[in-house]
């Protein structure tokens, strides 16, 4: 049914670099341009759903620093309901991220106040008018766990990007519906179910593993190729229009957050991940993560 969007997850301030190519170990390069602004995968995906019209309610903490005033600045802006975001003493988190001048990045993320979110924060009386929990890996497994069964027990609906992969209890990965992962990341997934890997390129099979191995349903993104959707009547393939790619950072959290959106506004699976592939292309033509993320009046391509 429809409801809001609980996205119990992270919040980072972004600090983003561009450079014409990233260093190597022990390299130094210059750089060309750096850009403080809001980011974090929880943070990220709950904007795109606002963004995109969702009613969305976020679960997470920042530290009582300077940074966390400019982590939440898009999320309050978006109309987010951050009653729920503590206030903690460990530092707001902070991801450093490099972008080389094809749009590929890379990303070290201190967790600081998001490691410090725990089960107890997952508020019943948030739950109650959620039609969509969404989760994902930037926060303590346990309490990415506790928010799919708070879900299950609920019967509102569990979608877990398991970005990045970490070392968490398999039922919150079978329980996800759908599971949002990248090809890296379904691998990692099969890992944590105990199941061995079909061969790389194999996008079908892997798909088609996670789903056999109990896994409700899966949305499996493949940057420019799109996406596989696979759920128990079948794999759907959703092409991705073309377009420039300017920065993909954060372009998996657009994918994440509309597809969340559109199911807690009643839209079905395939709907939604067609939805969130045209979304995640919107981001990836212009720099940064949620700075980057359309409007619901935003032409997408
Ligand atoms: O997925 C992109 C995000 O990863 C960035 O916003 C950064 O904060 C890291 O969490
Ligand atoms: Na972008």
């Amino acid at each position: 049914g429809r409801g809001a969007l609980l996205v119990v997850g992270s919040a980072n301030l972004d600090i983003a670099v561009t450079t014409q190519r990233l260093p190597g170990p022990g390299e130094t390069v210059l750089g060309d341009s750096v850009v403080a602004s809001p980011g974090g995968k929880g943070a990220n995906q709950a904007v795109a759903a606002a963004r995109l019209g969702a009613d969305v309610i976020m679960i997470g903490a920042v530290g009582r620093d300077d940074r966390a005033e400019p982590a939440l600045e898009l999320l309050a802006a978006a109309g987010v309901d951050l009653t729920r975001v503590a206030r903690l003493p460990e530092p707001t988190g902070t991801a450093l991220i490099e972008v080389d001048a094809n749009g590929e990045n890379s990303i070290i993320v201190v967790s600081g106040a998001n490691a410090a979110i725990t089960p107890a924060m997952i508020d019943p009386a948030a739950l109650a008018g959620a039609a969509v929990v969404l989760g994902q890996g930037e926060i303590p497994a346990d309490t990415t766990l506790a928010a799919a069964r708070a879900a299950r027990d609920a019967g509102t609906r569990w979608v877990l990007n398991l970005a990045p992969v970490i070392d968490i209890d398999p039922e919150a990965v079978t329980l996800a519906d759908p599971l949002v992962v990248n090809e890296h990341e379904g691998a990692g997934a099969l890992a944590l179910l105990s199941v061995e890997p079909p061969p790389a390129d194999d996008h079908e099979a892997l798909v088609a593993a996670l789903l056999a191995a109990g896994v409700r349903s899966v949305a499996l993104t493949l940057g420019g190729a799109g996406a596989l959707l696979g759920a128990r009547d079948g794999i759907t393939r959703v092409a991705a229009p073309t377009v420039e790619v300017v920065d993909s950072t954060g372009a998996g959290d657009a994918f994440t957050g509309a597809l969340a959106g559109a199911l807690a506004g009643g839209a079905d699976l395939v709907a939604a991940v067609r939805h969130a592939v045209r979304v995640g292309a919107f981001a990836v033509t212009r720099p940064g993560t949620q700075l980057s993320y359309p409007s619901a009046d935003d032409p997408l391509p």
